[in-house]
C-alpha cells in the first residue's frame, strides 16, 4: 500500500498543548511497530523506535526492511538514530523524514560495543561533532520536524547542564535526559540533575528513568519542571501505564493480540480471512517473529498471572500454545479488525528509491575507501533483556547490559 502521512503533526505543538507529554521510549528490540500502536491506545502522546544503527539504514535496503516499519496510525513517531558521523545521521534522517516526525540522535547508549564505535555516550566526548550533526541535520530537514537527542546525565550537574545549553543553542528541538549516568545502569535517579536542565534550558526537556506508574510521572514532572516523561521498563510491564491502571488489563492484551494479527496481515490475506466461512484466524501471524509476540505478553502478564501459571506461559515457544493458553485462562483470542481500522493499521510500502542523493551527496570521498564497512546482518537471536526478566524476580532491577550487542 502507498504510503498516506496523516496530518503534519509538529511534535512541539504536542509540548506546548499538553500538560504532560508521556512517551513511549526507545527500546532495541521492543518499541517495534506493534508496540508503538498498542501504547497509542492507553494515552502515550509520543513514540520513539528502536535505536537503528545510521550506517546500515543509509548503505542497506534490507537494514531499511527490517528495522523499520510503520502504518499510518504510528503517529506521532521519533526514530531514534546511533550515527557518528554528519553523513550518516542527516542520510539517514533525510531518508526517513516523510515516515515520521521528527529524528533522534542517542548519545546515551552506555553499551560496550557502542562505545568501542565511539556511539551512544561516548558520543558526548566530542560535542563539536554532536552540535554539527544536529545543525546540519536541522538546515536540510524543514520544520515542524523535529531533530532532538537523548542523553544520560554527567557526573556533575552543572556540567549536565552546560551541556544542554549547548546542544539547544544549536536548535535541537528537544531533549530527552536519562536521569543516571553512563556508568550507573541501574539505581536511583538524579532528580535535582534533571530539575536543574529543565529550569536553565527553554526547549522542551523530557525527563526519564525509574519511573513505574501515572503517579509517578507527575511527581517527577512537579518536582523537575519537566515537559515529558518517557518510560521504558515500566511500560514494557504495562503498557496501560499512562492512563492510571497500576497493571496490564485484559482489554489490552487483547488489542496486543489484534494488532499483532491485524497489523502484519496483507491486503489479500485479510479478505482470504474475512472470506473465511468459519472466520478462524490462522495459528500464525504473518510476518511476525514468535520472538516479539511472546516476549511482550510474558512482560505484560508478569504481575497477572499467578507465579505457577507464569512459569507454563514463559516457556511457551510456540504461537498456537500462546493462544491456547490465552483461550483456555482468559478466554480472549484475536480477531479481525473490521475493513476501516483494517486499513490503518496496515503496513505502509515504504519508498527511499529517489531518497538516497543525500548521503551519497554529504558522504566525503574517503569514506569509498573504509575499511570497516560491516555488511548488515538481521538479529535472529534470543533477547538477553528477555532472559534477564524471567530468571530475575526482582522487577525493579532490569539489567539490559549487552542488549545491544545484539543489535549491531
Ligand atoms: C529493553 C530496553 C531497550 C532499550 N533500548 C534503548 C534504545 O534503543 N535507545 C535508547 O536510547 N535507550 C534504550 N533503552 C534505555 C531506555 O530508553 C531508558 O532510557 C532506560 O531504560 C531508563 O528508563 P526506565 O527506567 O523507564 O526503564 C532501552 C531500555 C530497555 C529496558
Amino acid at each position: 500500500m502507498a504510503f498516506i502521512k496523516e496530518s503534519n503533526v509538529n511534535i512541539l505543538d504536542i509540548f506546548r498543548e499538553k500538560d504532560l507529554v508521556k512517551i513511549c521510549a526507545p527500546m532495541v528490540r521492543y518499541s517495534k511497530l506493534q508496540f508503538r500502536n498498542l501504547v497509542k491506545l492507553y494515552n502515550c502522546d509520543l513514540n520513539f523506535t528502536p535505536m537503528i544503527l545510521a550506517d546500515s539504514f543509509c548503505q542497506s535496503e534490507k537494514a531499511r526492511t527490517n528495522e523499520f516499519t510503520t502504518n499510518f496510525v504510528d503517529t506521532p513517531l521519533v526514530i531514534q538514530f546511533a550515527a557518528n558521523t554528519v553523513h550518516e545521521f542527516v542520510g539517514a534522517a533525510h531518508l526517513a523524514s516523510p515516515y515520521c516526525n521528527g529524528v533522534d540522535l542517542n548519545c546515551g547508549c552506555p553499551q560496550r560495543w557502542a562505545r568501542e564505535q565511539e556511539l551512544g555516550c561516548e558520543m558526548l566526548k566530542n560535542p563539536q561533532l554532536v552540535y554539527d550533526m544536529v545543525r546540519q541535520c536541522r538546515n536540510r530537514i524543514s520544520k515542524p520536524f523535529t531533530v532532538s537527542v537523548k542523553i544520560r546525565i554527567l557526573n556533575e550537574d552543572n556540567k549536565t547542564v552546560e551541556l544542554c545549553k549547548q546542544l539547544e543553542k544549536c536548535d535541537v528541538s528537544f531533549l530527552t535526559l536519562h536521569g543516571r549516568t553512563s556508568t550507573q545502569i541501574v539505581g536511583e535517579v538524579n532528580r535535582d540533575a534533571l530539575k536543574a536542565v529543565s529550569e536553565n534550558c527553554d526547549i522542551p526537556i523530557i525527563a526519564n528513568g525509574g519511573v513505574t506508574n501515572l503517579n509517578e510521572c507527575f511527581e517527577l514532572k512537579d518536582y523537575t519542571g519537566c515537559k515529558g516523561i518517557m518510560v521504558a521498563n515500566g511500560i514494557l510491564t504495562n503498557p496501560t501505564l499512562f492512563t492510571g491502571s497500576s497493571i496490564t488489563t485484559l482489554d489490552c492484551v487483547q488489542n496486543w493480540l489484534n494488532i499483532c494479527y491485524n497489523s502484519t496481515l496483507t491486503q489479500e490475506n485479510y479478505e482470504k480471512e474475512t472470506n473465511n466461512p468459519t472466520n478462524l484466524i490462522k495459528e500464525k501471524p504473518y510476518n511476525l517473529s514468535f520472538q516479539v509476540f511472546h516476549h511482550h505478553l510474558v512482560f505484560m502478564l508478569e504481575k497477572v498471572l499467578p507465579r505457577r501459571k507464569r512459569q507454563i506461559f514463559n516457556s511457551l515457544k510456540t504461537f498456537s500454545s500462546v493462544l491456547q493458553f490465552l483461550e483456555d485462562y482468559f478466554t480472549i483470542r484475536p480477531h479481525l479488525f473490521e475493513p476501516g481500522v483494517f486499513l490503518k493499521y496496515a503496513n505502509f510500502n515504504l519508498d527511499y528509491t529517489k531518497r538516497e542523493s543525500v548521503y551519497q551527496d554529504l558522504k566525503p570521498i574517503i569514506e569509498d575507501f573504509k575499511e570497516s564497512f560491516q555488511v548488515y546482518n538481521a538479529d535472529n537471536r534470543d533477547g538477553k533483556y528477555f532472559c534477564s526478566k524471567i530468571t530475575s524476580d526482582n522487577n525493579d532491577s532490569c539489567d539490559w547490559s549487552n542488549l545491544f550487542i545484539e543489535n549491531g
